[in-house]
């Protein structure tokens, strides 16, 4: 029994060791400040300051990598988290996103943060400070309320779809 012990943490150690010549590539994509949403959107400062502590390892390309993600395998799960949170949202490239794309990550913003979806409960455990408060969750959602708004008016303004809209005249012609 003790020698099959001796045995199996022998092969543990093994592993663990081969397993940090696996090393995934944590440098991220390019960063252009004007794509962000900072640079892009209308965001206040208050709002601003949640999405950095809260949402940015994450969602922008901006990662501040703790020292464990140096280390198999919890290397390659803080990775494929990342990327896959940037996949779905990215802060920094915010100013790419189509005005009806934005419009529906922004409603998903306010959706997640609601449902206690985001920020992920294995960041809260060794990030304590990304805890939202209800006041944090209030300011989130009005913000992305009245961004879309914005947003949508601005689209308005840029390609109106309905070429009756700018003639008022001809509505009330049946009265
Ligand atoms: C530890 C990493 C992590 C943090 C921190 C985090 N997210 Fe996420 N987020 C993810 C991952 C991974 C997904 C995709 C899988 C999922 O939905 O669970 C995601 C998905 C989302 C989506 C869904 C987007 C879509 O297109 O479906 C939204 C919206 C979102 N996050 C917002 C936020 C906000 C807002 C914060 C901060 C308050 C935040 N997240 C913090 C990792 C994170």
């Amino acid at each position: 029994m003790k020698r099959a012990l001796k045995w199996a943490v022998l092969v543990i150690l093994v592993l663990f060791i081969v397993a940090q010549a696996y090393r995934p590539d944590l440098s991220g994509p390019p960063v252009d400040e004007s794509k962000s949403m900072r640079a892009t959107a209308n965001l206040s400062p208050e709002v601003g300051a949640i999405f950095d502590r809260a949402c940015n390892d994450c969602h922008s390309s901006k990662t501040d990598w703790p020292w464990y993600s140096q280390i198999a395998p919890v290397s390659w799960w803080l990775k494929s988290h990342v990327d896959e949170g940037r996949g779905h949202l990215s802060f920094s490239e915010w100013g790419t996103y189509p005005q009806r794309k934005a419009s529906v990550k922004l409603k998903e913003i306010c959706e997640q943060v609601e449902a206690g979806e985001m920020p992920l409960k294995s960041y809260l455990l060794m990030h304590s400070a990304a805890k939202l408060s209800d006041a944090d969750r209030k300011a989130i959602c009005e913000w992305t309320e009245q961004e879309r708004k914005r947003t949508a008016a601005a689209a308005v303004e840029v390609e109106p779809s309905t070429p009756g809209a700018e003639s008022p005249g001809t509505r009330g012609s049946d009265d």
